[in-house]
């Protein structure tokens, strides 16, 4: 870590819990990688106290914050602007302090999508389903939105958010989308690539996948899971058995913090600098010590 002077910026998370977070890490090997004087911590906030953390971060003059759950909704009633992709996502992760303005932005769909071009997963032309209708499943729909993909189909266990996702999802972008639940899936031989972002199979319920039939993954080219822990989860060893190229979710975390921290400082992470920040990070969480 850089050593902290006069000149050092303070950033840090807040969330609740967040005593499990890797943005620390990142972001102050991002700092210590680009030479830049900043300092990352995580902020526990209770949630009657989050306008007055916002204020506070305001007042104490940090350079930006993080949001995650369950603040990413909540926190933009305290914003003065919203950036225009956070608009579309409904949802900010990253608070920008400038000029006296507080700024919010949403990282979640740029760091998907440098996490899975970088693997050679480019969106345009594909036929794509997202498995949920969360938080996380907008920012994938928005993200193959703007990528112009061919087909969207969203599938949820409760079809009526994956409706009301696929209703705004039209209003944005002139998209073809359907809506299915996870037992109709197996008949939708078309899809070529598949984001799951449903807690499924999420540590430490390892055994479980949203999906297990061999004709949905047997046409499957590309099959992404946002979860990172663990590092394969059940969802991608069966893509895996069935030759599609898998992708889990750690690059997605590492890529949102580094539009963040690009966003803060205002500058461009070299790809170089990153893939080695990458590879530390990788180690820290998979590479178990003794
Ligand atoms: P996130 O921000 O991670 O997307 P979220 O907004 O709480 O979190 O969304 C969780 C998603 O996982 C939802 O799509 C949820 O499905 P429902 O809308 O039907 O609740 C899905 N999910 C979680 N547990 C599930 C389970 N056991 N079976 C099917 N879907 C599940």
């Amino acid at each position: 870590m850089n050593r902290i002077t006069g000149q050092t910026r303070v950033l840090g998370l807040i969330g609740n819990p967040v005593s499990h977070t890797l943005s620390p890490f990142i972001h102050n090997h991002l700092a210590a990688a680009m030479n830049i004087n900043t300092v990352y911590v995580p902020f526990f906030v209770e949630p009657e106290h989050l306008q007055s953390a916002i204020e506070g971060a305001k007042a104490l003059h940090l350079q930006g914050l993080n949001v995650t759950v369950p603040y990413k909704l909540d926190v933009m009633s305290y914003l003065d602007r919203l950036d225009e992709r956070a608009g579309k996502i409904d949802a900010v992760n990253t608070i920008k302090f400038k000029d006296g303005l507080t700024w919010g932005y949403n990282t979640d769909a740029d760091g998907l999508l440098r996490s899975i071009e970088r693997l050679g997963l480019f969106l345009e032309g594909r036929s794509v389903c997202i498995l949920g209708a969360g938080g996380a499943a907008r920012s994938v729909a928005v993200m193959c939105g703007e990528q112009k993909v061919k087909k969207l189909i969203l599938v949820n266990r409760t079809k009526k958010k994956a409706f009301d996702l696929a209703e705004d999802m039209a209003r944005l972008f002139d998209m073809d989308i359907d809506v299915c639940g996870f037992e109709d899936l197996v008949e939708m031989k078309a899809v070529d690539t598949c984001f799951q972002t449903t807690s499924i199979g999420l540590h430490p319920d390892h055994e479980a996948s949203p999906i297990e039939a061999e004709a949905f993954f047997k046409g499957l080219q590309w099959a992404v899971d946002l979860i990172y822990n663990p590092s394969e989860t059940k969802f991608l060893q069966i893509a895996a058995a069935h030759g599609v190229r898998t992708v889990n979710g750690l690059g997605m975390l590492f890529y949102q913090a580094v539009r963040a921290y690009e966003i803060w400082n205002e500058i461009t992470i070299p790809e170089e600098v990153a893939e080695s920040v990458l590879a530390s990070l990788t180690a820290h969480v998979y590479i178990k010590k003794g």
